[in-house]
């Protein structure tokens, strides 16, 4: 830590009563995948359904936080572990304050993403692999960048060029090729069940 000087603050508000409040507690659902394999979709789909159930979430999403926040990182390794690891420590804020926080990065080396596990809470960090093979995610190319990607316009890109590490130890697994997103959320609701603490949620 580069200050010195520096006192933590306690406001009160303590995580328990923010917990009671919401009826749940807090927790970190990390999905990570290719470019392509249905993370903005599925995260776009479970805040619906969250918010639906009176949840208090929070989404951090690749593209937008790359607009604002870490805009001034590119796509080196080094840039992409800063990148993770300024989001990892916006979600633990987060989480503290007894909110869902849905991430949803490529996040492609498994180094950072343990890095987020470990400043978060046991048992209340989700690594969630969109499973969806390169093949299928060069089809959909919803922005156009395997296309840009595969002509050599852009360099460095994930899955092309530049290396993505599958989950070795996830706590969710989806498979975004022979599924449809309803079930997905299901699948993934039903693995974070335990954060609820009122039972009729659902
Ligand atoms: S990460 O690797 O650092 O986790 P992040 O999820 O924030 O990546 O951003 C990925 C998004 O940036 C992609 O969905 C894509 O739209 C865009 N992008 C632009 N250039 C690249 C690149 N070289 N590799 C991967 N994604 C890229």
């Amino acid at each position: 830590m580069k200050s010195k000087n520096i006192t933590l603050v306690d406001f009160g508000i303590t995580r328990e009563m923010r917990e009671a409040r919401n009826g749940h507690k807090g927790a970190c659902i990390w999905l990570t995948g290719l470019s392509g394999s249905g993370k903005s979709t599925i995260a776009k789909a479970l805040v619906a359904k969250l918010f639906e159930m009176g949840c208090q979430t929070k989404v951090l999403d690749g593209d937008n936080i790359r607009h604002g926040l870490c805009s001034d990182l590119g796509f080196s390794s080094e840039d992409r572990s800063e990148n993770i690891r300024r989001i990892a420590e916006v979600a633990k804020l987060f989480v503290h304050d007894a909110n869902i926080v849905i991430c949803a990065f490529i996040s492609p080396y498994q180094k950072d993403r343990d890095f987020a596990r470990s400043i978060i809470d046991d048992g209340h960090f989700f690594e969630t692999y969109l499973n969806c093979n390169v093949e299928t995610c060069k089809e959909r190319d919803p922005k156009g960048l395997y296309k840009k990607a595969l002509a050599g316009e852009i360099t460095g890109f994930t899955g092309v060029d530049s290396p993505y590490e599958a989950p070795q130890n996830p706590e969710i697994v989806i498979d975004t090729v022979n599924t449809i997103v309803d079930d997905n959320v299901k699948k993934i609701l039903r693995v974070v069940d335990q954060l609820f603490i009122k039972e009729d949620r659902f």
